[in-house]
């Protein structure tokens, strides 16, 4: 195995995480929040550092530092997928992004929602001043084949008015990478409804070795030219609090729009996290690599963790992400995650992702196989 990949160690992890660590009692493993516990990969750390040595911390400047070109790269490298280094418009975060997109580019009406979802698409639809409408995946589907969009439920909420769909693709917490069939069935009913996919591809990286061959990331931008694209290398790069992201908008006058808001609609990128996501992207392909390498041996770890030890368990094959989501109805309790935290590990509880959810956790496996073994021990413990 590759040995880019280092396992942060226990003297320092909470100070490197202090979210994902510093809010849960010592002793207890956190598996709540999508970070991972791996040093930085090294490109990523000696630029951010010596930018640090040269004093790179004032404002953001007003170009965008190499970002959208490297993006542009990765995405030819990685998927065959062309963007223009220009369509990329820098913002603080994904979410920020997605909120600066509803506000900025999408006609009125409700945004449509598929749940379960990443918590903060509930919120930021909200606080952009949108109805939500949201379509439900069946969270326990047999397989992930048949975990997919409700097509007929979008029609629907399209034909009602809706007018943007927010997509997470790959998708947290379902762990789905979704179909490319399915995203022509999207792309055709957005066509006949005149509404903009919004599409978060910041999992795009993380989908893991050992799937069919025909099962690969579809950029979304890449069969619906209307879409709008909102990444940044934050999940894949654990670069989360250097604050950038990129917002990928095709049509120009969109671009226009886009970089012409009031700065402060738009300023909470940070010049370290331009370089940070300028080296990730343009030298962090063999980060990457052992990154899922590595990602996908947790995965079947824990696959063997849960038959030993969480036997009633379900859980449908990851193909992407480091986020599994397991249903634990069987051991009958509402709320897992809570009881799990008394036991000393910290899941987060399924109700984040879908409001009224029982009997579901969603975990993280980006983490050392002793650690991940300790977890799926202790989750058994508690539910058990
Ligand atoms: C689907 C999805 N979008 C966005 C984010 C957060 O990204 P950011 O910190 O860039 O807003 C996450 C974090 O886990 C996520 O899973």
């Amino acid at each position: 195995m590759s040995d880019l990949v280092h396992d942060l160690p226990d003297d320092t992890i909470r100070d490197a995480l202090p979210l994902k660590w510093g809010s849960v009692a010592p002793g207890v493993l956190p598996a709540f929040v999508a970070e991972m516990d791996y040093a930085l990969a090294a490109p990523v750390a000696d630029a951010v550092a010596a930018a640090v040595r040269r004093g790179t911390t004032g404002y953001a400047p007003l170009g965008d530092l190499g970002v959208g070109e490297a993006y542009a790269g990765w995405a030819h490298r990685h998927w065959d997928h062309a963007v223009e280094p220009d369509a990329c418009v820098v913002t603080g975060d994904v979410i920020a992004g997605i909120r600066l997109v509803l506000e900025t580019l999408c006609a009125p009406g409700p945004v449509v929602v598929p749940l379960p979802c990443y918590p903060p698409f509930r919120d930021i639809v909200a606080v952009s001043g949108r109805e939500a409408v949201y379509v439900t995946t069946d969270p326990d589907a047999p397989d992930q084949e048949s975990a997919g969009l409700d097509l007929a439920a979008v029609e629907e909420a399209f034909a009602a008015g809706a007018r943007t769909l927010l997509l997470c693709n790959p998708h947290n917490p379902l762990g789905r990478v979704p179909r490319r069939s399915e995203l022509e069935a999207l792309r055709d009913l957005a066509d006949r409804y005149g509404a903009r996919v919004v599409s978060d591809e910041i999992h795009g990286p993380l989908v893991l070795p050992g799937l069919p061959a025909d099962l690969g990331f579809t950029p979304y931008a890449g069969i619906d030219p209307r879409a709008v694209t909102v990444t940044s290398a934050s999940k894949t790069f654990n670069t989360a609090g250097l604050h950038c992201a990129v917002v990928v908008a095709p049509d120009h006058a969109d671009r226009a729009l886009l970089r012409g808001v009031p700065l402060v609609q738009n300023h909470a990128y940070s010049p370290l996290g331009m370089v940070a996501a300028r080296v990730a992207w343009g030298e962090g392909d063999a980060w990457r690599a052992a990154l899922v390498e590595r990602l996908g041996h947790q995965r079947d770890l824990l696959a063997d963790l849960l038959t030993t030890h969480l036997p009633r368990a379900r859980m449908r094959r990851m193909e992407a992400t480091y986020l599994p989501w397991l249903d634990l109805r069987a051991y009958g309790h509402d709320d897992p995650a809570a009881v799990a935290v008394g036991h000393g590990v910290a899941p987060a509880p399924g109700q984040a992702y879908q409001p009224g959810l029982a009997g579901h956790v969603r975990l993280n496996v980006a983490t050392s196989p002793a650690r991940l073994t300790t977890m799926v021990e202790r989750l058994a413990a508690a539910v058990a």
